[in-house]
């Protein structure tokens, strides 16, 4: 652990389609240790905040291309920092550590951030601090919610993940439920892909839901009793598919598909079962405080629910801001600025992984 008590670390986000650099400010006095108790305590300047998008490039494809993404990554990756130093007015050598995605996500992606990361952890001689994206996801929600207690149950929605867990502390994640097919955002993807719509889906259902239907199709809910943590989305957007199918063949081609109606009532399928499943989650844990993160955190209707929802069961339940629920580097900076401090760090010879480690 550094002596010193202001620290400005760099977080890097190569996982997927998005490059991303933040810098932030961590100032740790009095703080020994960072621990759930004391974290709150922190104050932590953001300093800078730069996403480079791909999504135009893979909205062509209809779903990111992992080739294509790991150039672009090489391409974007230097003015991307550039302009995150730029931005926070400061020199690469006042920098204290280097954050990066290690694991999970494509690994030809995450491999151009963690070598860049590398490249610079030797040349400024400072320590290199390979992250978790899932969990930088969960633990970007105590930044903006400094109250935020530990322990909390944290529901992680995003394009590759859909899990529970019981998070202890910044530094402990406990994995009680995941999905046992596709994600959430998977499912928002590939229904989005199916009615005609561009990648990314989930936000393109998200608009088209508000205006449509929520009870116009009753598409299954899979609960999966036996292990009431774990999810499965592959049956919903399947029926979700064989219904446009079924519409499609008996107008004969041109007939006209209800979009919003096909759209809110599948989003209706997918919310119901994320805020029940994680509710339960709480009640049976004893824990009241309750974090969903992640890009499927950004769909509004699925914020009200879980707000409605846990009001009527007593949990209080906390998101990110919308900008931190897709992938950032601020999330990467903050977890990787809170494992520096207490004193972890990544060897040069570590790899990156594409499953969670
Ligand atoms: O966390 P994220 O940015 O990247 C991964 O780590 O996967 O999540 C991206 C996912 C995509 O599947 C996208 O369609 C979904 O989040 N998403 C949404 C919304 N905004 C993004 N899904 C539903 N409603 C939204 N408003
Ligand atoms: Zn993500």
């Amino acid at each position: 652990m550094s002596s010193r008590k202001s620290h400005l670390i760099i977080g890097i986000e190569t996982s997927c389609d998005e490059t991303a650099c933040s810098v932030i400010e961590i100032n740790n006095d009095p703080i020994e240790e960072i621990t759930s108790q004391n974290i709150v305590e922190l104050r932590v300047n953001l300093l800078s905040d730069i996403i480079a998008s791909q999504i135009p490039v893979h909205s062509d494809y209809g779903g990111v291309v992992p080739e294509l993404a790991s150039r672009m990554h090489v391409t974007n990756i230097v003015p991307v920092v550039k302009e995150a130093i730029g931005e926070a007015g400061i020199c690469l050598k006042d920098l204290s550590a280097i954050a990066v995605s290690q694991c999970p996500g494509l690994l030809s992606s995450l491999v151009v951030g963690m070598s860049f990361a590398k490249a610079l952890s030797v040349s400024l001689a400072i320590p290199l601090v390979g992250v978790n994206h899932i969990y930088a996801h969960l633990c970007v929600a105590g930044l903006e919610h400094r109250r935020l207690k530990y322990p909390h149950v944290g529901l992680i929605v995003s394009g590759g993940h859909t899990g529970i867990y019981i998070v202890e502390s910044p530094l402990s994640y406990r994995l009680i439920g995941q999905t046992r097919d596709d994600a959430a955002g998977e499912a928002f993807d590939k229904v989005a892909k199916a009615l005609g719509l561009p990648y990314p889906g989930g936000p393109k259902i998200s608009a088209l839901a508000t205006e449509g239907n929520r009870e116009a199709f009753r598409f299954p809910r899979s609960w999966m009793r036996d292990t009431p943590y774990d999810f499965s989305f592959s049956g919903l957007k399947t029926a979700v598919i064989q219904t446009i199918r079924r519409i499609s063949s008996r107008g004969g081609g041109g007939c006209h598909i209800p979009l919003k109606d096909i759209a809110a009532s599948f989003e209706a399928s997918v919310v119901d079962v994320l805020v029940e499943k994680t509710l339960k989650a709480a009640l049976q844990y004893n824990i009241k405080d309750v974090v969903v993160a992640g890009g499927v955190a950004s769909n509004s209707y699925l914020r009200a629910q879980f707000i409605k929802r846990g009001k009527e069961v007593g949990a209080s339940v906390l998101f990110p801001s919308q900008r931190l629920c897709t992938d950032n580097g601020v999330m990467i900076a903050f977890l990787g600025g809170i494992m520096f401090m207490n004193g972890i760090t990544t060897g040069l010879d570590e790899d990156v992984y594409s499953r969670a480690v």
